[in-house]
């Protein structure tokens, strides 16, 4: 019963979280442009417009730095969540621009609610620490989805948790709802995984492997003199051009 619970309220449990953190949580990106070059003004200069989607964006805390990082003329993003709180964050945001973004109320999850994008019209779609909060079984067909609208040469850039991260090992008996998916205090879920099961979700939508990496860190906190062995997956997979291409997407 509680499973489906969480399942069924599952977007009320984040809105409840965005009540109490507001913006406060998520928010160490330092990380972003280095790891995802991809984003960083200039970087793809062969292209005069450059469309992102942002899935499960939270509060803002990466649609704002790559707004204001990357000034491209030509650069969009798109960003979602399935919590509307998350959502009104962002539009009430003082640098909310809404000539250079658009932020909306979606579920990854459901299949009949349509994008406002076209199919094959996105350069880049970004998951961060968003996919492990999905049920195992719906993650297939929201990766399928989300292949459909990447542009061929697009690519999905993902980071989550990596299996046996701290944070699962700190996980009490009980809270554990399948194989490596668990439901913290406050009702929110989250999966570790594996290298391989995310190559299976991508390879199966039809992409192919630019990058996955897994990024082992030891954080350690001085003040309360713990170490803490942090697991974190890095994933780059583009769509591959129709046979007959060549990488400009031009016939050959
Ligand atoms: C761990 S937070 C990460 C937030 C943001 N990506 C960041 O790094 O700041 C997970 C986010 O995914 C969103 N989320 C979870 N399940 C979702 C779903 N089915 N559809 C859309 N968003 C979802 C939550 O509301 C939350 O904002």
């Amino acid at each position: 019963f509680r499973t489906d619970e969480y399942e069924l309220n599952a977007n009320e449990y984040w809105n409840d979280f965005y009540k109490i953190h507001e913006n406060g949580f998520f928010k160490d990106r330092h990380w972003l442009f280095t790891e995802f070059p991809e984003l960083a003004p200039n970087h793809n200069f062969s292209k005069w417009l450059l469309s992102v989607l942002q899935v499960g964006c939270g509060a803002g805390n990466t649609v704002f730095p790559i707004l204001q990082t990357n000034n491209d003329p030509g650069l969009f993003v798109y960003c979602c969540d399935f919590s509307n709180t998350a959502v009104d964050l962002v539009q009430s945001n003082a640098e909310y621009d809404s000539s250079r973004c658009f932020a909306f109320v979606h579920d990854l999850c459901k299949d009949q609610s349509l994008y406002p994008m076209p199919e094959e019209s996105l350069d880049i779609v970004i998951l961060i620490f968003v996919l492990s909060a999905i049920r195992p079984e719906k993650m297939q067909c929201a990766i399928n989805r989300l292949s459909r609208l990447l542009k061929p040469g697009g690519m999905i850039l993902l980071r989550d948790y990596g299996r046996y991260d701290l944070a699962q090992l700190r996980f009490k008996k009980g809270r554990c709802l399948s194989d490596n998916f668990y439901v913290r205090g406050d009702g929110t879920r989250v999966y570790f995984f594996t290298q391989d099961e995310l190559d299976a979700l991508f390879t199966t939508a039809g992409l192919e492997k630019v990058q996955n990496l897994v990024d082992r860190r030891l954080q350690v906190n001085r003040g309360k003199q713990v170490t803490m062995h942090r697991v974190w997956i890095q994933c780059k997979y583009r769509k591959p051009f129709p046979a007959g291409h060549g990488e400009n997407g031009h016939a050959r």
